[in-house]
């Protein structure tokens, strides 16, 4: 970005702020606030900044409670100036929001996957996205694993005037340095529940690490496939074979909980108990990792050079099956070995468990951190290269 003469300029920033929202209140900014350095950067030079971002999985529908409008606010709040707010990404109004932004002023629209076009990487779409601004710059590296309207498409109007903003270039940087280090051993802690987005770069993490710890709602697929019973849990049904292979070819390089905290329902009122992995009454379901597979994974941890976390370790927004995640924050923290914690909930939970500044490295990217170091092209990265 700093090639870029960006002074008085009207630059579309596409920014990661698909941040959690509770009654139209951004529930945690981490994700704005990392990309304040380049915001600052382009106002100090004057810029007329248009920002876009997606939130939540829309499809293409207008979702009133995935309205970027509270974001607006916050954003407001941290850069301690106005910032409009345009109720449409494309079209007329847009175009009179952003003859109206003075020098230095922000317009941030509205929710990009609000329409059809973003996630299609429609070339429509993409084209009156570009058509409001003169420079382009990519600061969400959250965001560079999909091929979208906002991170591809429109690029390619913004011949030798497209880069990635500060903290796109500082992921990079950091994630580079932890592939490259090859410290060993190398243990990555891989949980959530976005399953079929993940299981899918084990096989190439699996060729790269010492340890892959499994918990949250990815391990029942694994534990399924391993042919226990798992109640009423979260399982991918159509990634079991996957799981499958997997387990054979990792041998004991993949680990899995042995005890979780099982529960009759979801929901925090519900009885709940901790049993070995192997035992689910039934139509229970597992909600978080037990103290014993917590006492394993700390093991694992304390003896790494290298760690990596992402995805909790269970349901960690309710708070009687928050322990495995909250737990195994404070032990990454604890350990000496380089770290590197990317993802919304396990970024929440070093916040959280106030030990973020134990951590050497907090991703903004959960997906495309970890689909980059599985050694996969990020395509929202490739194309500014290629720009
Ligand atoms: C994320 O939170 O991982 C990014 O914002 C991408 O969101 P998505 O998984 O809905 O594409």
């Amino acid at each position: 970005m700093v090639d870029l003469d960006v002074t008085g300029r009207r630059v579309f920033v596409r920014v990661d702020f698909n941040v959690p929202l509770a009654d139209g209140v951004v529930q945690d900014d981490t994700r704005i606030r990392a990309t304040l350095p380049t915001l600052h950067y382009a106002l100090s030079r004057s810029a007329k900044l248009v920002l876009g971002t997606h939130l939540g999985r829309p499809r293409g529908e207008r979702v009133p409670e995935m309205s970027l409008r509270p974001v607006a606010k916050q954003l407001a709040k941290q850069l301690a100036r106005e910032v409009r707010f345009c109720g449409e990404s494309i079209g007329e109004k847009v175009e009179e929001e952003v003859k109206l932004l003075p020098e230095g002023g922000v317009l941030l629209l509205e929710n990009l996957r609000f329409d059809s076009g973003e996630e299609l990487n429609d070339a429509t779409f993409a084209r009156r996205l570009a058509a409001s601004s003169e420079l382009y710059v990519n600061d969400a590296f959250g965001t560079a694993h999909r091929a979208h309207a906002s991170t591809v498409g429109m690029v390619k109007h913004f011949p030798k005037t497209a880069a990635a903003g500060l903290l796109m270039e500082r992921e990079l940087l950091y994630l580079d340095m932890a592939l490259a280090s090859r410290s060993k051993p190398f243990v990555v802690l891989l949980g959530g529940a976005k399953i079929s987005d993940k299981i899918d770069v084990v096989r190439s993490l699996l060729d790269r690490v010492d340890y892959l710890l499994i918990g949250g709602g990815m391990a029942y697929t694994f534990l399924r496939a391993k042919g226990y019973d798992t109640g009423s849990s979260l399982v991918e049904e159509n990634k079991i074979d996957l799981a499958k292979e997997l387990l054979a070819e990792a041998g004991d390089k993949l680990v899995l909980p042995s005890d979780h905290v099982v529960a009759s329902r979801f929901d925090t009122a519900t009885e709940r108990k901790p049993l070995p992995i192997t035992e689910v009454p039934k139509g229970w379901m597992g909600l978080d990792i037990g103290p014993k597979t917590i006492a394993t994974y700390r093991d694992y941890i304390l003896g790494a050079k290298m760690v990596i976390w992402n995805g909790p370790m269970g349901v960690f927004e309710m708070e009687p099956f928050a322990q495995g995640t909250v737990q195994i924050a404070k032990i990454v923290a604890e350990s000496e070995a380089t770290s590197l914690v990317g993802g919304g909930d396990s970024v929440a939970a070093v916040v959280h468990a106030g030990v973020a500044d134990h951590i050497t490295h907090i991703s903004t990217g959960g997906g495309a951190s970890l689909k980059f170091l599985a050694g996969e092209m990020l395509p929202g990265v490739e194309v500014l290269t290629n720009a």
